[in-house]
């Protein structure tokens, strides 16, 4: 396992890397790895090249994180993220993939927010598109979020396909003891809070979430700390089902997802007060348009 910070992690990276990429500056960095802008030196173009913190890639090991990114590469879709490159050089992990010199759909919320109906449908359309298509093939993102959506030329293309997977995965085993929260307090399903399985629905959930937040400019659980914002997400399921009306009107309207078994203390408890969700207390409307 390497023990370097991030400054030594980019020297290191420029030297072991050199025949191939020219690394010139970071551009953003999140919970699982950094990214930087770098040159291509076979194909002469700039590429965003992201690589691993040490002790993730440590945890995952170069042959899960590999095979995971080998399924990401096997999708193609205009609004998926391609896959250039991947790799493990001297016990670093990294990927390569598109610049997108626009940014991220995070970036225009900071510039913009909420967005103009029309752009956040567009978005969330397009993105809902590459969803459809990964899920076809049994492929589930688990961290979809503003900061995962990149917008070229103004369209979205989702990042990260894969990883998070891998990281997930991992988090069975070594990652847990290390205390890694798996997905995005925010955006998670309630059944990725829970642990159970996730399937295509739990990306669904996380882009109604970031629905929510175009339209209304702040995401539908907000809070402190990560585990305030998981408790809302709890508490809100239960919030649902009296928002849906009766004990029965609940059971016949809600969905089937493994996370509405969520559902069962509030049905049980129909009196019970709850609050609202933050978000939903300032735009009932938009909780509506989240919702149906
Ligand atoms: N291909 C890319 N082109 C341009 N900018 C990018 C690209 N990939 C990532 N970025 C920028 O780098 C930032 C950090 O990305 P990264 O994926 O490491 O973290 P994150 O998405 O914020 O969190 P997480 O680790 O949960 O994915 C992003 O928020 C985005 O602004
Ligand atoms: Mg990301």
């Amino acid at each position: 396992m390497l023990e370097i910070g991030l400054p030594e992690l980019q020297d290191h990276l420029t030297a072991i890397l050199q025949d191939r990429y020219a690394i010139q500056r970071e551009i953003g960095h999140g919970g699982m790895a950094v990214v930087y802008l770098a040159r291509d030196l076979k194909h002469d173009r700039e590429v965003a090249l992201k690589v691993l913190y040490p002790h993730l890639a440590a945890a995952l090991g170069a042959e899960r994180f590999l095979r995971e990114v080998r399924v990401a590469a096997r999708l193609h879709h205009p609004h998926l993220l391609p896959l250039y490159d991947s790799g493990e050089a001297d016990g670093s992990l990294y990927y390569v993939v598109p610049y997108i010199e626009g940014g991220s759909l995070r970036d225009r919320l900071e510039r913009e927010s909420p967005l103009p109906l029309t752009a956040a449908l567009q978005i969330t359309r397009e993105v809902a598109d590459g969803l459809d298509y990964a899920h076809r093939r049994n492929v589930v993102h688990r961290d979809i979020k503003p900061e995962n959506v990149l917008l070229d030329e103004g369209h979205a293309v989702i990042a990260d396909f894969g990883v998070a997977r891998a990281i997930s995965e991992a988090a069975d085993t070594q990652l847990t003891e290390a205390g890694l929260l798996v997905g995005t307090p925010a955006y998670m399903s309630p059944e990725q809070v829970m642990g159970e399985a996730v399937d295509g629905r739990s990306d669904i959930y996380g882009l109604g979430c970031v629905l929510f937040e175009l339209l209304t400019g702040a995401p539908p659980f907000t809070g402190h700390a990560p585990l305030a914002v998981l408790a809302q997400r709890l508490n809100n399921a239960r919030w649902l089902a009296r928002w849906h009306g009766s004990r029965q009107t609940a059971s016949r309207r809600l969905p089937s997802s493994p996370g509405f078994s969520l559902l069962e203390p509030a049905r049980s408890h129909p009196r019970r007060s709850l609050p609202l969700p933050y978000a939903a207390r300032r735009s009932r409307r938009g909780s509506r348009c989240c919702l149906s």
